[in-house]
């Protein structure tokens, strides 16, 4: 039986590059597979979060589930720390995995920097809780933008030796990462050759889900372009990255192929393109963040979501835990 799973780090404000490349497909996915959507707390934590802010931080992700057209009624929604069998099964999972497959993780080593000895041990073995996130409910499909293929792999791979050195072929689905379409890998709008992230320092580098419709507008007006027009075919956009990437977005907020929006657009400039693409941002971005707003005034009823959900992901988990004891021989299996 396929089952979707993904979640989100409470970590920071949410941005464009996390709703195509992710958000926008939990929604999608609800009404074809049953889904499993969690707020990843135990994750937050592998980099200092305020005690007193974190719980309010889940909720916002909780609000940008529902505000970008989860439901509880169709799909399970859940933060991490109440379901204590992910951490159980990390644990497990630690004894798989080898040091040598953590060493090739990549955003490690871009989060770590120069001074890994000074990270938490917790941000290095981060990949192995994650394989568990998936794992304790035999996830199949597992929707995340291109930087988390790395982690998918890995997933697989602690999947498979598991089921090989305890004996137990085809106990675990190897989970496939669902990273298509043109949302996928979405870049800074001041540099095309970073992605979009929580951490860059400049806010105008990305376009956030609780931006209003002028500060969304503003920022991709500011964003870095070139002055060539807009090429008829998609191979002719190589080596233009700024470029490239303001198509990807449109075609992903459109629901379109980056082709198709070069066959609209093909001879015209960015001073043409933008106010398209500011009207079409506006348009998807904008009732978002309002939404958020108005579901985090209300934190009860978010808390009561969350509570149903984790009540159920516990019951799907307990049972998968329970043979994984048993399969490796604990006590208490
Ligand atoms: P996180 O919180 O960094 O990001 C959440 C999701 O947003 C995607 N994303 C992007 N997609 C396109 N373009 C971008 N610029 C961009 N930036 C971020 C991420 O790929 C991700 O899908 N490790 C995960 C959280 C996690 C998880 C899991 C995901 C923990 N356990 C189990 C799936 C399954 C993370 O840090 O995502």
């Amino acid at each position: 039986p396929k089952r979707v799973l993904s979640g989100v780090q409470p970590s920071g404000d949410l941005h464009l590059g996390n709703y195509l490349g992710a958000l926008v497909k939990f929604a999608r996915l609800q009404h074809e597979i049953e889904t499993f959507i969690f707020v990843a707390d135990l994750h937050a934590i592998t980099a200092w979060q305020e005690p007193s802010k974190l719980k309010q931080q889940v909720r916002e992700i909780a609000a940008a589930y529902l505000a970008t057209g989860l439901d509880p009624k169709v799909a399970t929604i859940f933060a991490q720390s109440a379901v204590p069998a992910h951490a159980e099964l990390a644990w497990v999972f630690n004894c798989v995995a080898r040091l040598g497959w953590l060493d090739r993780m990549t955003q490690f080593k871009d989060k770590a920097g120069k001074h890994k000895e000074r990270e938490s041990v917790g941000l290095y073995t981060y990949p192995v809780l994650q394989a568990a996130d998936i794992l304790v409910y035999k996830a199949t499909h597992v929707p995340v933008g291109e930087d988390q293929r790395q982690h998918l792999e890995l997933t697989r791979d602690i999947a498979a030796k598991f089921n090989h050195d305890f004996d137990a072929p085809g106990f675990f689905p190897l989970p496939d990462a669902l990273t298509q379409g043109p949302g996928a890998r979405i870049m800074s709008l001041r540099d095309g050759s970073v992605k979009m992230s929580k951490s860059d320092p400049s806010d105008n580098s990305r376009i956030n889900l609780t931006d209003d419709a002028d500060t969304i507008s503003q920022k991709i007006r500011k964003a870095r372009t070139d002055a060539d027009v807009l090429p008829e075919k998609l191979e002719e956009l190589e080596g233009r990255a700024e470029a490239q990437n303001l198509v990807g977005v449109y075609a992903a907020l459109a629901g379109r192929t980056a082709q198709e929006v070069l066959s609209e657009f093909a001879g015209q400039g960015f001073g043409a393109f933008k106010p398209k693409l500011a009207d079409l941002a506006v348009s998807v971005m904008g009732p978002i963040g309002g939404e958020m707003r108005r579901l985090l005034s209300d934190p009860a009823e978010i808390d009561r979501i969350l509570g149903a959900g984790a009540e159920r992901a516990r019951e799907v988990a307990a049972p998968n835990l329970a043979e994984v004891k048993k399969l490796v021989g604990f006590w208490a299996g």
